[in-house]
């Protein structure tokens, strides 16, 4: 294990037992429509990847890349938006694809800008969720895996830029984002 790492949390084959469960739904809810699938810059990509390749209808996919406001650790729910979608969305089914949804500030305010554009629907779907954290109510569609209130990292989820790459989705020690800022 990553010396950095407190405990695994998801292994390989549980993540992708969990992304075909989900790439199952989602091809059943969405078979005629089509589905643009959004993804948020960088945290989503990995998930994204695996997804639409666990899923049998057609996709497009787009990416967005969004800075909160504040401080990392106190997000104000205010989103600048870095990158935007090559394409208009209206008229269009989107599914906003997340790595993981901590108070909901984020989600949600890119939730309204997207609303604001006409889509014909939008969902979100995120691969974790910590409930206890949630400050604002998003409307969360899909979700793969409830977590306690814990800084997990790999498989897209960074601290500080790193451990995006790792396979599996493990706990990072807490002296690590205690100390090193
Ligand atoms: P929210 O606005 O508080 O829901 O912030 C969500 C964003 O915070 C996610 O997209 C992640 O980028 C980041 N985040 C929240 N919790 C974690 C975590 O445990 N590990 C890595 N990033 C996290």
């Amino acid at each position: 294990m990553h010396p950095d790492m407190e405990k695994i949390l998801f292994s390989k084959v549980e993540i992708d037992e969990k992304v075909h469960e989900l790439g199952n739904i989602l091809s059943r809810d969405y078979v005629g429509k089509e589905l643009l699938m959004v993804g948020i810059l960088k945290g989503a990509s990995v998930f994204l990847a695996d997804l639409v390749r666990a899923m049998d209808i057609d996709v497009r996919i787009d990416f967005i890349a969004v800075s909160s406001y504040g401080t990392s650790s106190k997000s104000t729910g205010v989103v600048r938006i870095l990158k935007d979608l090559d394409k208009s969305i209206e008229l269009r089914h989107v599914l906003i694809v997340e790595d993981i949804v901590d108070t909901g500030l984020t989600l949600n305010y890119l939730l309204e800008i997207l609303k604001a554009r006409n889509p014909a629907s939008v969902r979100i779907c995120t691969l974790l969720d910590k409930p206890s954290r949630r400050g604002v109510n998003v409307p969360v569609d899909y979700n793969g895996f409830a977590i306690p209130d814990e800084f997990v990292v790999g498989y897209g989820l960074d601290y500080n830029e790193k451990y995006r790459h790792l396979p599996e989705i493990y706990v990072l020690k807490k002296e690590i984002y205690q100390y090193s800022k």
